[in-house]
């Protein structure tokens, strides 16, 4: 089989690395990929907006399976797109993707499901959310509608840090098009986790829990990134807890959205709070995270090129997925500075020793060759993933490989996996 992965993050690598340990597959392209899969895909010179081209290619090179990494082009219906010419494609069409590609989608399905969230209102003019949160108060968390890069939610500690967060998704339209609504929910308090699952329209196949790590730096201080690390499992997810998360959360989303005429085929991320009343949803994302991936892709024992194929053809119910013991930790190497400004270009050393180690992987998430050899070329640079026997080992392991690689300015967090560390102690 030949499979073509779309994307060009650390989320696409650690596809590609799945997808390749594939006795079925014989090829993998990367579209338009990273240096770092290099010896496993070949790349191809396609932006993941480019549908026709993209389609294109899929035809002429016979691919048998594409698989969307990013959210983007999944909300502009790229699987519809190839859907409609005839192509077996990984990802929810349109309809399905607004789960993400609209937080006030997202709610309405919750509400009329009874799939547990925070309260919430939503508001199309911004005089009308100010005088909400007056009435509410702090803490309270404010959120553009639409797809801002993550950057769309702050959640204010103040009447005033609200309705500035207002005045700039409403007023100011600082994230475009994406602010023409605003939603307002309560703040949620407890501890986080994200839970993917696979899933063909009806049956879903969840996979092991994991945690983000995305405030810049140690002790979760500083400002929010697209996420400093990772770790699988996250222990705050008991099994009684990913039971009740399955039957409470995932099934009715599915069940839901198939009632409502939107099948979900492919990855549905549920992003969790853990608080005293339960697991409750903080936000569905339509697509695997990232850096999650790069944890729960190297502890998943099956084969994933079956399963993918089973979301595209409605037969997951003849599927399972298992697990492998142990747990694995990716630490994030970020440039000096991100996620505010930062320079690229810094010459990389070092990633040849650290995946020598049988235990390590290094997931490239903004690199680039040249002729000084590979260079720094984004905000998070790599990922340094680790397997061991238990959280422990794999934290001790993934901070091996830092030590082994430099570039000038290299950032990262010295306490990835720390929540578990500290949940594991009691
Ligand atoms: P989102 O983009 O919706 O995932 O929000 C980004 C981050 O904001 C989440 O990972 C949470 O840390 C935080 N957040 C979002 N919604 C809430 C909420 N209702 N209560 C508390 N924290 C929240
Ligand atoms: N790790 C958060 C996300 O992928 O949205």
């Amino acid at each position: 089989m030949k499979v073509l992965v779309i994307g060009s993050g650390g989320r696409e690598h650690a596809l590609v690395w799945k997808i390749a340990q594939s006795p079925l597959v014989e090829k993998v392209y990367g579209a338009p990929g990273n240096p770092g899969m290099a010896s496993l895909a070949e790349r191809v010179n396609l932006p993941v907006s480019d549908f026709e081209g993209l389609a294109d290619f899929a035809e002429a090179k016979t691919i048998d399976l594409t698989v969307v990494g990013p959210e983007d082009p999944l909300a502009a219906g790229i699987v519809d797109f190839f859907q409609d010419r005839g192509l077996t494609v990984f990802g929810p069409t349109a309809a399905a993707a607004q789960l993400e590609g609209s937080k006030a989608f997202a709610k309405d399905l919750m509400r009329r499901y009874d799939i547990p969230t925070s309260d919430y209102a939503q508001f199309d003019t911004s005089q009308e959310a100010i005088a909400h949160v007056h009435e509410h108060g702090a803490p309270i968390v404010v959120k553009a509608d639409g797809l801002a890069a993550g950057k769309g939610v702050t959640v204010a500690q103040t009447v005033d840090e609200a309705v500035d967060a207002i005045h700039e998704i409403m007023d100011e339209r600082v994230f475009g098009e994406a602010g023409a609504r605003v939603i307002i929910e309560e703040c949620l308090l407890g501890e986080e986790a994200s839970i993917f699952a696979f899933s063909d329209g009806a049956t879903i196949l969840p996979l092991v829990a994991s945690q983000d790590h995305k405030p810049a730096l140690d002790g979760d201080l500083g400002p929010n990134t697209g996420g400093m690390g990772a770790y699988a499992p996250a222990p705050v997810i008991t099994p009684s807890l990913y039971a009740e998360i399955e039957a409470t959360v995932l099934q009715p989303c599915v069940d839901g959205l198939a009632k409502d005429g939107h099948p979900y085929t492919g990855l549905l991320y549920a992003g969790l709070m853990i608080t005293d009343d339960g697991p409750k949803v903080i936000e569905f994302n339509c697509r695997f995270g990232d850096p999650e991936t790069q944890v729960v892709l190297p502890l998943m024992a099956s084969d994933i090129v079956p399963i993918m194929l089973a979301c595209c053809d409605g037969t997951l119910a003849e599927r399972t997925v298992e697990t492998r013991e142990g747990a694995c930790v990716s630490v994030v190497m970020a440039s000096g500075g991100y996620p505010k400004s930062y320079e690229k270009g810094k010459v990389i050393t070092g990633i040849a020793e650290a995946d020598a180690d049988a235990d390590l992987v290094v997931f490239h998430a903004g690199t680039q060759t040249s002729d000084e050899g590979l260079l720094t070329n984004g905000g998070r640079v790599l990922g340094v993933t680790a397997l061991g026997t238990d959280i422990p080992s794999a934290i001790a392991k993934a901070y091996e490989g830092v030590a082994k690689i430099d570039f000038d300015g290299a950032q990262y967090r010295s306490d990835i996996g720390g929540r578990a560390l500290e949940r594991l102690k009691g």
